[in-house]
């Protein structure tokens, strides 16, 4: 996340390229990042795909796209336009290579791309293995060399995007961790996280680490608990196949949700590189303390979206296409976890997320701890609210800190009061698609918000015990909750009597952590 360098000229290949993923973010975010001037003078985007659709037919359906998800101007498209192209082929079948190279070829040598090569994996994740084999096996992957018939251009970069999910497990991911390393270096691999493209993520290292007022408190002598919410509003959108085998922990909490903490837990990175910065990032994750089998009972919860509430009229997660009736996948969970080390000793970070809550939100509330004593008389300690930093990452993206005043009037009346942030407004600033920026990354060789191999297999580790708990006791402990709620009134135990999930609606009413 350090100053841009210029991105470098290069192909982009996509596989995958007639998934919903291609159309509704890929190609928007480069369409806004050409608007914007930002793609590399030498450029071409190839989608491939099995379906048959042409260059044409992928024009249209991108041109549909990016004006249903951007701000769309018909002279920009123009000049965008001719950068797309389309080759049909199985990417996962050996003797697809040899014609797709072939296409490749002709669009570096007419875009004046260079041999640089940057591959995007937008498949299901069981693909990703062969197609991976099938690039090393036709010789795309030169390290610095040409990998087609161009004379020019040396020390040439091939790169590989991976998308979630990335891999089903630890043994999985660790597998994929190999494949990948057998045809790619390390730095060539940039496993992607969207959230990490997030402005306002990347905003939480800024506010960290540009003001020096609040690191002093950042830490278990003022800090009580952290919460970190990521809500969504829809249901799995016609993906239940995949959401069967990922649900909610999987889905958002190892990837999105532990990588936001990590970047709220770290220690001051030496630098903004990738390498110092996912070194104290995974450091973070390492320093999780296991969940035991006996205590994820008390540390972890999940629930199903059933029936109708709050007016919502949607089918349960049993009745959505593609979902088993009886499924014990998950569409909310929580979890509760502690990191041993000697700023966080004792801070309680909570993480929840859910399909078909009350609002789309992703924010993240830092807790300070109560203060000591009160010497407001007719108001305890426990009855003051404790300082609260709110972070809002999506929507309403900003920053405010709750505190208390008094209330105008000749009785001392102590109220909380909010001083607001406004990101956009105090920025006159549009929010960008987190995927252009990362993908301009890509291309400059950035790596620092793409995570490195021990970072994601430290995640995988956290979750792996409630994974496997719930795997082996199928439905025991399956809370159900109405659409349109904040999920199982349930999850409110795991903070064992001391805090409450906030609630977006209305302030938290009932303090009881008693310092
Ligand atoms: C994806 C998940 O990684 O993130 C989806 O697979 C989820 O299930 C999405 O809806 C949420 O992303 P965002 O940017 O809309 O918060």
């Amino acid at each position: 996340m350090s100053t841009r360098t210029a991105a470098d000229s290069c192909l982009l290949v996509i596989f995958g390229a007639s998934g919903d993923l291609t159309q509704r973010k890929l190609v928007p975010a480069l369409y806004e990042q050409h608007r914007e001037g930002r793609l590399p003078k030498g450029f071409a985007v190839l989608g491939v795909s099995r379906s048959d659709i042409g260059t044409e037919g992928f024009r249209k359906k991108m041109r549909e796209s990016c004006i249903e998800h951007t701000a769309f101007d018909e002279a920009s498209w123009k000049s965008f336009e001719p950068l797309l192209h389309y080759h049909a082929g199985d990417a996962t079948k050996a003797e697809a290579f040899g014609p797709l190279k072939q296409t490749m070829c002709e669009l570096a040598a007419a875009h004046n791309t260079g041999d640089n090569l940057l591959m995007y994996l937008s498949v299901a994740p069981q693909l990703y293995e062969p197609i991976v084999n099938n690039i090393g096996a036709a010789g795309l992957v030169t390290e610095g060399q040409r990998w087609c018939s161009l004379d020019r251009h040396t020390g040439a970069w091939q790169r590989l995007i991976v998308e979630k999910p990335f891999g089903h497990d630890l043994a999985s991911a660790a597998h994929l961790n190999r494949v990948l390393g057998r045809v790619f270096e390390e730095e060539a691999i940039y496993r992607i996280d969207h959230y990490l493209g997030k402005e306002t993520v990347q905003n939480l290292v800024v506010f960290r680490f540009a003001n020096a007022i609040f690191e002093p408190l950042w830490n278990h002598q003022y800090v009580d608990h952290v919460q970190i919410t990521a809500a969504e509003t829809v249901g799995v959108e016609g993906r239940g196949a995949y959401y069967e085998d990922a649900g909610a922990l999987r889905d958002m909490i190892q990837s999105h949700l532990l990588q936001i903490m990590a970047v709220v837990a770290m220690e001051p990175p030496n630098t903004l590189n990738a390498e110092d910065l996912r070194d104290e990032q995974r450091k973070v994750l390492q320093a999780v303390r296991p969940i035991s089998a006996d205590q994820v009972s008390r540390a972890a919860l999940r629930g199903q979206y059933h029936g109708q509430g709050n007016g919502e009229r949607v089918p349960g997660y049993l009745d959505e296409p593609g979902v088993a009736k009886d499924s014990n996948t998950e569409t909310y969970a929580a979890l509760r976890l502690e990191i041993d080390n000697w700023r966080w000793h004792g801070v309680p970070f909570y993480v929840r997320t859910g399909k078909r809550l009350r609002r789309k939100l992703t924010q993240i509330c830092v807790y300070f701890k109560p203060a000591p004593h009160s010497l407001f008389r007719g108001t305890s300690p426990t009855a003051m609210k404790p300082n609260r930093l709110k972070i809002n990452v999506q929507p309403d993206e900003g920053i405010s800190l709750r505190f208390e005043g008094k209330v105008p009037g000749n009785d001392l009346k102590v109220r909380s009061g909010v001083m607001d942030f406004d990101y956009v407004q105090q920025f006159h600033g549009q929010i960008p698609e987190a995927y252009g920026h990362l993908l301009l990354d890509a291309m400059s060789g950035d790596q620092s918000l793409f995570k490195d191999r021990h970072e994601l297999e430290a995640a995988w580790r956290i979750v792996m015990p409630v994974l496997d708990h719930w795997k082996n006791h199928p439905g025991s402990d399956m809370h159900a909750y109405p659409p349109g709620s904040w999920g199982p009134n349930a999850s409110e135990t795991l903070f064992q009597g001391q805090g409450h999930w906030h609630n977006p609606e209305g302030e938290q009413t009932r303090w009881r952590r008693d310092g």
